[in-house]
């Protein structure tokens, strides 16, 4: 069962993948970490892609992706911390929709791109069970 999700989601990744290079030739797209925005709501996918952007800058999105941070008011903590750092590129209305992203993240309803990673395992650690049921029932 993990053999046909992993293929059915390693050719959305690839478009994907291809989509998000298009998109943010900027800067050099995080390698394989990340979530995988074909898995999200398309509602979101735009915050996503955004958040993606500027929280890469400085350090891999593994950072943010792994902190286990679950609190939107945690968030927004971290997120203006990231946000008055020297060129964070960060605007206030950037800082609101990636505060809309990471609100969803903490809802657990996303799941890792590279399942080796061990933020699956954290996270549910840090109780966001959904991303476990994500992991069973594949996805929705
Ligand atoms: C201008 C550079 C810069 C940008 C842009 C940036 N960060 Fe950071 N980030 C840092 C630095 C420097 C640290 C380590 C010092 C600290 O914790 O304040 C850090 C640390 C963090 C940590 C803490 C990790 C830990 O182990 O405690 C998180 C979470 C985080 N960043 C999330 C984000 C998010 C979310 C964004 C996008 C909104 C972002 N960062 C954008 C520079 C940046």
């Amino acid at each position: 069962m993990t053999s046909s999700r992993s293929a059915r989601i390693s050719s959305t990744l690839s478009a994907m993948g291809l989509l998000l290079l298009v998109a943010s030739c900027r800067y050099e797209p995080p390698r394989a970490e990340g979530l995988d925005p074909g898995l999200m709501p398309e509602e979101v996918r735009g915050d996503y892609a955004l958040f993606a952007h500027r929280c890469s800058k400085c350090h891999s999105l593994a950072r943010p992706l792994q902190s286990g941070i679950t609190s939107d008011v945690y968030w927004a903590e971290y997120v203006e911390r990231m946000r008055l750092q020297p060129s964070s590129g960060i605007s206030p209305d950037d800082a609101r929709l990636i505060l809309r992203f990471l609100h969803y993240l903490s809802t657990g309803k996303v799941w890792r791109r590279d399942e080796s990673l061990p933020t699956i395992a954290s996270a549910i650690d840090a109780g966001l069970p959904t991303i476990a049921t994500a992991l069973d029932a594949g996805t929705e």
